[in-house]
C-alpha cells in the first residue's frame, strides 16, 4: 500500500498531519525525525516524506536534523514549519529569529499561482501560523509560492529536487484549506494511490493475523471499553471464531450491567469461546478497609493479575497469542514509533504484567489496531457490526468504579454508584447530551449529608456528577451544562436511588483537577 512517511521532530499537530493525510485516503506513518532513513524504512510503498514542525529553533545546538538523504530522494518531499526550515538551514538558505513572532490567522497571497501544491485552492486563504523564527533567505534553487500578510515567506517550492515547504501548519482546523494542500501534496504532487480504507484494513490485517496466528490460539482480554470489543471484533472476523478466546473479567467495580452487554455484545460478533469471570470476591475481599488511592490502585492491579494468570492456566491449554488494543496513538506516545514497540503498553490491565513481558519475548504479542487512530477504530467497530452505542462510549479507567468511590470500596457503595451513574449517563442519552461531552460519571462520595425524606431527617450520601469536554484526556474543561438538564437530572437520581441525599456538579477543569477524583 501506498504510504507517506512523516518525520516526527515533535511539533504538538504532527499527529494530526497523519490524521489529515489518511482523511486524504493515503496511509500516513510517522517516525522519529532523526531516524536513518535505510532500505526497511523507505520502502518502494514510501510515495513521499514529510518533515513536521518542532518546538526547537534550526540553529540551536540540539535540534533535531533528518538523515541528510531525505534532500537527495526520488520522491517529493514537504517541509511544515520547522520541517521548511531545517530544509532551509541545511541547504544553504538562512533561518532568523523575528522580532514580532507570528502566530494564529494570517491572510496568504500568491506569487507563483500556478504551483501544484496549491492547485484548485483560492488565491486568497486564512491559513494558521505559529513560528518565532522564518526564512531570511531562501535556499538556493528555491522559490517563493505565497507571502502571508506579514510580508514573511509562506511557501516555497523547489520543482526540479521536488522538495516543497509550507510556513503555515495546514493540519490544523483553523487553516482554511489546509486538508486541500495537503491532499495536493500526497496525491499529486507524491502521485500516491488512494488505498487507505477501513474495508482495506480489514482485508490487509487478515492476511497479516492469518500468517502471524496461523492455527494458534488467541487470547484477548475485554474490558467493555471501544479499543478491545473492535479488536475482539477483528480477531473474529478475520480468524477462525474457535481459536479466539476472550476473556471478560468481573471486578465487581463494573458498570451497570456491563458483563450482560458486554457478553450479548461479543455473543453477536460471533464469539464461540467467551471467558466471563466472575472475579468480584476476588476484588472486594482484599479492598476491604482500604482508603488511599494508591493503595487502592495497586491492589486492583495486583489482584486482576492473580485472576488473569489463574483463569488463563484453567482455560487455555497450550500454547497461544495474546492480542491487546493498542492503538496507533499509544505507539506515538509512547515514543516507539515504526517498527520498534518493545514496551509498548496499553491498558491498565496488561501494564508490565508478567504475562505481555513474557509473550512480547516470544513474539507472541499481536496487536490488530496498531496502526488506527481513534476515531478510526470507530469506523472499524461500525464496520464490523459493533453498535455505535458501544463504539461512540465514553472512555472508562481499568480499575473501574473503584477509582469513583472515594475512601473504602464496598460491594453495596458499588451498588449504589451503578444505579447513580447509569440514570445519569441514560438522561444524557435521553437529552441529546452525550455526544457532546468526552467523559460523564457519577463520584460517590465517602460523606453523608443531612436531608429530608417524607416528614423524616435523613443522612444520605453525596453524589458528585463530572462531565467533561476535551480531545485527548490530557487536558479538560468542564462542560457547560445547561442549568434545566442538570436540576432534572439531580432530581431523577435522588428520586431513584434512596441512599444519595445530595448531588452536586464538580466544575473543576483539569489541569488543575484530574478527570478522575483518584
Ligand atoms: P485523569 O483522571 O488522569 O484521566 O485526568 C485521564 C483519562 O484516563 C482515564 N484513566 C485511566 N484509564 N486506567 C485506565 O485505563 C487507569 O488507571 C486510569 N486512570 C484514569 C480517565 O478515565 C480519563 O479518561
Amino acid at each position: 500500500m501506498d504510504k507517506i512517511l512523516i518525520l516526527d521532530f515533535g511539533g504538538q499537530t504532527c499527529q494530526l498531519i497523519g490524521r489529515r493525510i489518511r482523511e486524504a485516503g493515503v496511509y500516513a506513518e510517522i517516525i522519529h525525525g532523526d531516524c536513518e532513513l535505510n532500505d526497511d524504512i523507505l520502502t518502494k510503498e514510501v510515495k513521499g516524506v514529510i518533515l513536521s514542525g518542532s518546538p526547537n529553533s534550526v540553529y540551536e545546538k540540539d535540534s533535531p536534523k533528518p538523515d541528510k538523504k531525505v534532500y537527495s530522494l526520488d520522491i517529493p518531499v514537504l517541509g511544515i514549519c520547522y520541517g521548511l526550515q531545517i530544509i532551509t538551514h541545511e541547504n544553504g538558505g538562512k533561518v532568523a529569529p523575528l522580532e514580532k513572532k507570528e502566530y494564529g490567522r494570517s491572510a496568504i497571497d500568491f506569487t507563483i499561482p500556478d504551483s501544484p501544491l496549491i492547485q484548485n485552492i483560492p488565491d486568497k486563504f486564512i491559513s494558521w501560523m505559529s513560528h518565532g523564527d522564518s526564512l531570511d533567505k531562501l535556499a538556493p534553487g528555491f522559490e517563493l509560492v505565497a507571502m502571508s500578510e506579514h510580508k514573511l515567506p509562506a511557501i516555497v517550492e523547489n520543482r526540479e529536487r521536488n522538495i516543497w515547504g509550507l510556513q503555515f501548519h495546514p493540519e490544523v482546523t483553523h487553516c482554511e484549506h489546509g486538508n486541500d494542500i495537503l491532499a495536493n501534496f500526497a496525491l499529486n504532487i507524491c502521485g500516491a494511490e488512494k488505498s487507505w480504507s477501513m474495508d482495506r484494513y480489514i482485508e490487509e490485517e487478515s492476511a497479516k493475523l492469518n500468517k502471524q496466528v496461523g492455527d494458534n490460539k488467541v487470547l484477548l482480554l475485554i474490558s467493555g471499553g471501544v479499543d478491545s470489543t473492535v479488536a475482539g471484533g477483528l480477531l473474529l472476523k478475520c480468524l477462525k471464531p474457535d481459536n479466539v478466546f476472550l476473556m471478560y473479567i468481573d471486578t465487581g467495580m463494573m458498570r451497570k450491567n456491563e458483563t450482560e452487554k458486554v457478553s450479548e455484545n461479543l455473543k453477536k460478533l460471533g464469539a464461540k469461546n467467551l471467558l466471563i469471570i466472575d472475579a468480584r470476591h476476588r476484588f472486594l475481599g482484599p479492598l476491604q478497609g482500604v482508603t488511599d488511592p494508591e493503595a487502592k490502585r495497586k491492589i486492583i492491579g495486583d489482584t486482576f493479575i492473580h485472576v488473569q494468570e489463574e483463569e488463563v492456566a484453567k482455560h487455555i491449554e497450550g500454547d497461544y497469542f495474546l492480542a491487546q488494543g493498542t492503538l496507533y496513538t499509544d505507539l506515538i506516545e509512547s515514543g516507539k514509533g515504526v517498527g520498534n514497540k518493545a514496551g509498548v503498553i496499553k491498558s491498565h490491565h496488561n501494564v508490565g504484567t508478567p504475562l505481555v513481558e513474557q509473550k512480547r519475548k516470544e513474539g507472541k504479542i499481536v496487536e490488530p489496531l496498531d496502526m488506527l487512530y481513534k476515531d478510526e477504530v470507530r469506523k472499524l467497530g461500525l464496520l464490523l457490526g459493533i453498535e455505535e452505542k458501544i463504539v461512540y462510549r465514553h472512555p472508562f479507567p481499568g480499575p473501574g468504579l473503584g477509582i469513583r468511590i472515594p475512601g473504602e470500596v464496598t460491594e453495596e457503595r458499588c451498588d449504589i454508584l451503578r444505579e447513580a451513574d447509569a440514570i445519569y449517563i441514560e438522561e444524557l442519552h435521553k437529552r441529546g447530551l452525550y455526544s457532546q461531552i468526552w467523559q460523564a460519571f457519577a463520584v460517590l462520595l465517602p460523606v453523608r449529608s443531612v436531608g429530608v425524606a417524607g416528614d423524616a431527617r435523613d443522612y444520605g450520601y453525596v453524589l458528585a456528577l463530572r462531565a467533561v469536554v476535551s480531545h485527548d484526556g490530557m487536558t479538560a474543561d468542564v462542560f457547560d451544562f445547561p442549568t434545566k438538564d442538570l436540576l432534572e437530572i439531580s432530581s431523577a437520581i435522588t428520586n431513584k436511588v434512596k441512599e444519595i441525599g445530595r448531588v452536586v456538579y464538580d466544575i473543576s477543569s483539569k489541569p488543575p483537577s484530574t478527570i478522575e477524583w483518584e
